[in-house]
């Protein structure tokens, strides 16, 4: 039959923004981690949707492992990045972090897609995605496609959503 379109998918963001979870959720139900641990260096996950086959390079985001991030942004066909949204004092930083990665030589000139998952909407002081879009500038974003995507990781809600765009830019 028809070989799936292999993708590399980059995920980032800030340490206890929920991108294990978010990966875990998106694997077949046998798959799935019965337990979320904070990731170390980072890990690498596959599964599939229709029409691609999608490998996950689930990076740490911890301070001290970020600068790990930039050695796979070349081989990357697409960038998930994770915010907290509840998490006010350090948008900034995610920011930062944000504003660090597109202007990476390997990134900058790369028109690939990236998903912005909006995450913890659960949270009763959960800011709203069109508040997080504003407070990292996400509209400056002129050279890629992106999208962003309220979500509960725990729930799996919102989850989906931000897959099929993400397989429509890259398909
Ligand atoms: P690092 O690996 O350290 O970079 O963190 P991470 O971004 O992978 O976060 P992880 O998936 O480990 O989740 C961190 C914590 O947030 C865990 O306790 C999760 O259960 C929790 N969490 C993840 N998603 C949600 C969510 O949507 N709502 C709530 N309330 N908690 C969440
Ligand atoms: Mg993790």
């Amino acid at each position: 039959g028809l070989r799936k379109k292999e993708v590399n998918v980059l995920c980032l963001g800030l340490d206890n923004s929920g991108k294990t979870t978010i990966i875990n959720q998106l694997k077949p139900s046998h798959t799935q981690a019965p337990e979320i641990v904070p990731t170390i260096g980072f890990n690498i996950e596959k599964f599939k949707s229709s029409s691609l086959s999608f490998t996950v390079f689930d990076m740490s985001g911890q301070s001290r492992y970020r600068n790990l991030w930039e050695h796979y942004y070349k081989e990357s066909h697409a960038i998930i990045f994770v915010v907290d949204s509840g998490d006010k004092l350090r948008m900034v930083v995610a920011k930062e972090e944000l504003d660090t990665l597109l202007n990476h030589e390997d990134i900058r000139s790369k028109k690939i897609p990236v998903l912005f998952f909006a995450n913890k909407t659960d949270l009763r002081d959960a800011m709203s995605s069109v508040k997080i879009s504003q407070m990292l500038s996400l509209e400056n974003i002129k050279d890629k496609p992106w999208n962003i995507c309220a979500s509960n990781a725990i729930k799996g809600e919102g989850l989906q959503e931000g897959l099929d765009w993400l397989q429509e830019q890259i398909a």
